[in-house]
């Protein structure tokens, strides 16, 4: 049994405050100060006046509903905590909160490497960002981060910032989206002699210790396959849902099951918004009417039925992708190429599926 965020915020929503209705979750009474560590499980409750008649039971309450719906052996430490001022609450704002509840968190992932995850959220966060959302890019391959190349910030060094009394790093900002990686700290050919620990811990730190500000989207591009990595991600935030990206040959397939899998399982039972069909066919620059399968046709669309799940999109292989990729400047810039309207589309049907 894993705890991670999602499943107590969940299970919070069971609780409703007397005072207004609201379950505790909707109404914004959940501190972002939510710990989980093992089976331990500490935050703090935010009442809007003190006293509060109704504090004693809304905490009892949100004790069994952890107990109930989360894990009967969950060690629940729940603090009392009452609305600050304004002046306080600027400050509280403008750090990443993993509960912020506006905030959608979507993970980019396959279970084969090399498919188009990072293409497909470099991608994705440009295609929010012209849709006009606010939008943070989080590059968690801290194994072979390929975000900086793909918005050509391999120089970029994040500065520190003060904000109240944290110290927090502050993210590149690039055609709207605010983007922090590891390769931002480290050359790449040291990025694979780090240990486990040390590169989950680092990646914890790009989430809760940077000056994300507010954002409508989170994207966050995961490393191939399934690893502690993911853990970490899954145990660090909310995730709202993962979008599984595959390429239609079979052995590509056979993985993307098991990245579904890895999200699905009851222990972490995180929604998968759908499956996204990458170099669904190969288009030649000089025939953009022509299609060629050299992948196979539909695989993933025909994974995506027999799963039960939605396929979100399909983009062509095109050259111009890859040479996009390499010189750091995301094809949807462009929106006036088809695959800039495929990154488009998806984008906007994740808005409405990401709620
Ligand atoms: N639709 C496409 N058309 C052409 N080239 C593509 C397309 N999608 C991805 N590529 C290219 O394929 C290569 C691999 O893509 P990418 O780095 O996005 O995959 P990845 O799944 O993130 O890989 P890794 O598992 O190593 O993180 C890159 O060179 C990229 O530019
Ligand atoms: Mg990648």
């Amino acid at each position: 049994m894993t705890l991670y965020p999602k499943l107590i915020l969940d299970a919070l929503t069971q609780v409703k405050y007397p005072g207004s209705g609201q379950n505790i979750v909707e109404a914004g009474m959940v501190d972002d100060n939510l710990r989980i560590d093992g089976m331990k499980v500490s935050f703090s409750i935010i009442f809007p006046k003190n006293p509060d008649p109704f504090q004693k039971s809304v905490v009892k309450a949100a004790e069994a509903a952890i107990h109930t719906f989360a894990a009967k052996e969950a060690e629940v430490s729940i603090s009392v905590d009452y609305k600050k001022d304004n002046s306080q609450q600027t400050t509280d704002n403008s750090q990443w909160s993993m509960v912020n509840n506006q905030c959608k968190v979507i993970a980019v992932s396959s279970g084969k490497g090399g498919v188009g995850k990072s293409t497909v959220a470099a991608n994705l966060a440009v295609a929010l960002a012209k849709l006009g959302y606010r939008v943070g890019l989080l590059d968690a391959d801290v194994f072979g981060p390929s975000i900086p190349t793909m918005f050509d910030l391999e120089d970029y060094r994040p500065m520190g910032e003060m904000v109240g009394d944290h110290q927090l790093i502050v993210p590149a900002e690039k055609w709207g989206v605010k983007i922090l990686s590891i390769g931002f700290f480290v050359k790449p050919e040291q990025a694979t002699v780090w240990r486990g620990p040390m590169a989950s811990n680092a990646l914890k730190q790009l989430i809760t210790e940077a000056n994300w500000g507010e954002l409508d989207y989170f994207i966050i591009d995961t490393p191939p396959g399934t690893s502690d990595i993911h853990l970490t991600l899954m145990q660090t935030l909310s995730i709202t849902g993962a979008v599984i990206v595959s390429t239609p040959q079979k052995v590509a397939l056979a993985d993307a099951r098991k990245g579904v899998d890895m999200y699905q399982n009851d222990k972490i039972n995180i929604p998968i918004l759908g499956l996204v069909e990458n170099m669904a066919w190969f288009t030649p620059a000089e025939l953009p009417d022509n299609k060629y399968y050299i992948f196979g046709r539909d695989g993933v669309k025909q994974l995506a039925e027999s799963l039960g799940l939605r396929l979100l999109g399909q983009i062509p292989l095109v050259q111009s992708v890859c040479e996009s990729g390499d010189q750091g400047q995301p094809i949807t810039l462009d929106p006036a190429t088809p695959v800039a309207q495929a990154f488009l589309s998806l984008a906007s049907t994740l808005t409405y599926l990401a709620k």
